[in-house]
């Protein structure tokens, strides 16, 4: 059999990308934390509890698991809630654990890449009106120049907010997320209020760090005319997107955008983007249909024939990873992909993805797509939000209980990859045989 490799350019960032509230276990003052308590909130009454203990201290052991696995990189949180407790006090002492942390990376060889905001609140800011109340912009600021004078002797890639778009449809028009409201007008208020946030910590960043890289991360998910026939669909799909997909990058990319909910003008916006963080899952079909009026008059569904992930909520849309590096390719910025990856338990569709969707990244580069990393979602098993434990994206399991984690042979796929900067026939054949005759015909 021809023996083949695809490379990745020199430098390539290996990653594995994880969140403070969703592995460290014990947040007590976020507005997650009070949530969980909430019945109905998370799948089967479940709670984040211990999640994969790494504040109190496995995250030695994940790390080294990390390094002996050849990753380069690795994208973690910290937790507004720990540093900042309440509006007037600063825990230097949880500044100090992260900066133990980020050492501990530092001494595996393991770049960090830290994002500020993932998903949850202290409890006085959802006190104060969270993102709703446009305070939130100088609360955030100031949380920032904390965080970044303190950690900024390890760190220069940062993530002001993760996916901005997911927060705002979770938290304000699905409900899955504190503090559960459906209503759109509030999501466009709270969207708004994050461009305006994330813009001041761009700024605030880069004043204390000049040669900092400054980003967000987007949740990318292409939305495909059911009927290409049909153009209520395509206006549909259009409609979707440039909601869901394109109304933060636009706002951040001009410093202003409109959508059918309003228009914003926010000019200190303009060019906040240092690279564009992208985390690409799956790919929808999008019908138009006059009975769904909740739902914006959409059917959102996933292609019959594609291969569905354990608890069905993931596609293995591989092509829909290229779409979105093609979508990309408008900002002229350096790409890394911040996140991708996929829930199963017993680990008989992670290889196949995660092949499926290198491959789509190295044909990305080799058509001058300047992708400089990937993280995969996620080192060990940890929170899944709403759906609590019920979602395994680990390359490790964990047993929630005993706090065991056991290799899944995606991490041996990974590990390999990363050694070799690059995905060959060999590996094809050991981890998803079936692929050959498709990705080295
Ligand atoms: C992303 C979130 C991340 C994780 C993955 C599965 O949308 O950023 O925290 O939950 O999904």
């Amino acid at each position: 059999m021809p023996q083949a490799t695809f490379y990745f350019p020199r430098g390539f960032l290996w990653g594995t990308a994880t969140s403070a509230h969703q592995v460290e276990g014990d947040n007590t003052n976020n507005n997650w934390s009070t949530w969980e308590q909430e019945p109905g909130r998370i799948i089967q009454g479940q709670e984040a509890g211990l999640a994969c203990d790494w504040w109190g201290g496995r995250w030695r052991e994940d790390f080294d698991r990390a390094a002996e696995s050849g990753q380069k990189a690795h994208r973690l949180s910290v937790e507004w809630s720990r540093i900042q407790p309440a509006p007037d006090r600063w825990d230097e002492a949880a500044l100090d654990r992260y900066r133990e942390m980020l050492r501990g990376l530092h001494e595996r060889n393991i770049t960090p890449l830290v994002t500020l905001h993932h998903v949850t609140d202290p409890l006085w800011l959802s006190e104060g009106g969270g993102w709703e109340n446009q305070a939130v912009v100088e609360r955030f600021e100031k949380f920032v120049r904390k965080a970044v004078e303190a950690l900024k002797e390890y760190v220069s890639l940062w993530c002001t907010i993760n996916e901005p778009n997911v927060y705002a449809a979770s938290s304000y028009i699905t409900g899955d997320f504190p503090p559960g409201e459906k209503d759109i007008k509030l999501a466009f208020r709270v969207l708004t209020n994050m461009v305006r946030g994330h813009a001041a910590a761009y700024r605030a960043i880069h004043a204390l760090q000049p040669q900092a890289r400054v980003g967000i991360t987007v949740n990318y998910r292409p939305f495909k005319p059911a009927r290409t026939w049909f153009l209520p669909d395509h206006w549909i799909a259009n409609l979707y997107s440039s909601l869901y997909n394109e109304f933060f990058t636009r706002a951040i990319t001009r410093g202003a955008a409109s959508t059918i909910i309003g228009r914003v003008r926010i000019p200190e916006a303009k060019g906040t983007q240092d690279y564009l963080g992208l985390n690409y899952y799956t790919r929808e079909r999008i019908a138009f249909n006059l009975l769904k009026a909740k739902d914006v008059f959409a059917r959102r569904f996933f292609d019959p024939h594609s291969e569905l992930s354990d608890t069905g909520s993931i596609a293995n849309e591989p092509e829909g990873m290229a779409e979105a590096l093609n979508w990309a390719r408008q900002f002229n910025l350096p790409i890394l992909i911040t996140e991708n990856g996929v829930d199963d338990t017993d680990d008989h569709l992670r290889p196949r993805y995660m092949i499926q969707h290198l491959h789509q990244v190295w044909r990305g580069i080799n058509n001058s797509l300047p992708v400089k990393g990937y993280f995969y979602w996620t080192l060990v098993d940890n929170f899944e939000w709403e759906r609590g434990w019920t979602q395994r994206f680990g390359l490790w399991e964990l047993d929630v209980e005993t706090q065991a984690r056991r290799k899944r042979p995606s991490a041996d796929l990974y590990a390999e990859i990363c050694r070799e900067n690059g995905l060959s026939s060999e590996m094809v054949s050991k981890y998803a045989p079936e692929l050959m005759p498709i990705i080295f015909p």
